[in-house]
């Protein structure tokens, strides 16, 4: 039998769900989609002007479908958009469990579950399930079983439907993804989620296969991603070492056609919501199959972030300890051209100097700051404040760090700056994207990740 997709309702309204179902909205007229979310103001956000995700060119495909065929609705009144779905996407999030078996590594699979008993009680005909939310393998197995022993007369197909999409640049890779993954048991249920995303996908790009190996594909691909950027970083001290020149030789690896050029940038570490729990779920299920030295080479890529992490940070407070004590950060996000700091370099970093006594001023163009203020523990007398420029977070400073690549960072104007700065002052650059003779002439020391 052919099952056809007309009605489709998203749990989780969260970085993924939000642009993912405004996308598949915008492309597909034709199909109604509802987002529900348990957190009542959060819906309230996406129904409002002010969505509470930035991303580029989100705003325009939101505003062209919300309304029309694309609803931000609570849960507790998405019951009848539930009853009435053919597929049903789970995206909510999946944080690294903090206690019982496999705490601080394994996926905390509550959230899912929840929603699969959500589903079961109260979904009506055949429905498909989708994993939207990245996931241990075998998580649809854990899926399988509650939809079976909790339904009311209803039955299910299970995908799994992997996002890739990066933030910051999540609307370009909807429109123009590099391929779009759907495993699944099944052909049927397979092909009537890759009609929905054929609308505006070549079909070439919709990669089909089973269950496990979409679950698995979704971490390794991460897990390749997080290893390139800690493989990039751990030659970037050498760099540093030797007087070679970390940009140079990311030239001259990415331009073997084998390897490419994409993702060798180096950087104070690789942040966001995913990179660490993806491998850190990784290495719980390498252990879990008692797969010892694979679960040790994962473990590598995230102890490579951490050590990079620690010497931005303790060379910034080396310098500064020898004078005033002042530290601008520059860049709160854990990239440029979002607003999320899950995860992000900055935090660690800017515990570690507030541990270590010195005095922050913080800046960033997204991040918000009662928000990130609330990361972190030391009281109201942290010594911690916002700036609502970089050129006043640098006023007064001994040291800059830069920790987000906000591309107006690379248009400071250091001559003006200097004159406002402590006497010797230098500039950390965690992202390589400071103008640097423009910073030394004007009389700053400038130190850049994998350079001399
Ligand atoms: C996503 C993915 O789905 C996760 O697997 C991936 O690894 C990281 O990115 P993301 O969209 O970034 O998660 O998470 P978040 O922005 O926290 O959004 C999740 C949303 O789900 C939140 O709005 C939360 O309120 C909602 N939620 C959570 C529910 O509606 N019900 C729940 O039971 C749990
Ligand atoms: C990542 C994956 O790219 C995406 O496919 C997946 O769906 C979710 O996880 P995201 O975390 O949003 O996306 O951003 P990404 O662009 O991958 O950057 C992750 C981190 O690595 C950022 O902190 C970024 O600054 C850092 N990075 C990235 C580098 O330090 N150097 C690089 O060359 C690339």
């Amino acid at each position: 039998m052919k099952l056809a997709i007309q009605n489709i309702v998203c749990i989780g309204a969260g970085y993924v769900g939000g642009p993912t179902m405004a996308v598949i909205a915008d492309r597909c007229p034709s199909i109604q989609v509802t987002v529900i979310d348990r957190d009542p103001a959060r819906i309230a956000a996406w129904n409002s002007a002010t969505l509470p995700v930035f991303e580029p060119g989100l705003d325009a495909v939101v505003q062209r479908c919300r309304g029309r065929n694309l609803h931000f609705l609570p849960q507790d009144q998405g019951l009848a958009a539930l009853q009435a779905a053919d597929a049903i996407f789970i995206a909510v999030n999946t944080p690294t469990k903090l206690v019982g078996d496999g705490a601080g590594k394994a996926s905390d699979l509550s959230f899912v579950e929840a929603c699969a008993r959500y589903i079961a009680e109260n979904a009506a005909g055949h429905t498909i399930v989708i994993e939207k939310s990245t996931m241990p393998v075998r998580a649809a197995d854990t899926i399988k079983r509650i939809l079976k022993s909790n339904a009311q007369g209803a039955t299910f197909d299970i995908l799994s439907n992997p996002e890739f999409l990066a933030e910051g640049t999540a609307i370009r890779d909807l429109e123009k993804p590099d391929r779009v993954l759907i495993g699944g048991e099944r052909p049927e249920a397979i092909d009537a989620l890759a009609e929905v995303y054929a609308q505006w996908v070549e079909p070439a790009a919709i990669i089909r296969t089973n269950l496990w190996s979409a679950e698995l594909s979704k971490l390794a691909a991460n897990a390749f991603l997080a290893q390139r950027v800690s493989s990039i970083n751990a030659i970037s001290s050498l760099c540093e070492a030797t007087e070679a020149d970390v940009d140079q030789v990311a030239k001259v690896i990415g331009s073997d056609s084998r390897i490419g050029p994409k993702f060798l940038k180096a950087s104070v570490g690789f942040g966001g919501s995913c990179f660490k729990k993806d491998v850190l779920s990784l290495v719980y299920l390498c252990e879990f199959y008692g797969l010892d030295a694979p679960a040790a080479y994962w473990q590598a890529v995230l102890d490579m972030n951490e050590w990079q992490k620690r010497r931005v940070g303790l060379a910034a407070a080396k310098h500064a300890a020898a004078y005033a004590r002042r530290i601008a950060v520059l860049g709160l996000a854990f990239k440029k051209d979002t607003n999320d700091f899950r995860e992000t370099p900055a935090i660690d970093i800017c515990n570690y100097l507030l541990a270590a006594g010195f005095h922050l001023l913080l800046h960033d163009y997204r991040v918000d700051s009662a928000a990130f203020t609330r990361q972190f523990s030391s009281g109201p007398d942290a010594s911690l404040a916002f700036a609502k420029s970089p050129e006043e977070a640098i006023r007064g400073a001994d040291a800059v760090l830069v920790l987000t690549e906000w591309d107006a960072y690379g248009q400071l104007d250091w001559v003006a700056l200097r004159a406002t700065c402590g006497q010797a002052p230098a500039i950390f650059d965690g992202r390589n994207v400071v103008n640097r003779s423009a910073a030394e002439k004007a009389g700053f020391v400038v130190r850049c990740i994998g350079k001399a």
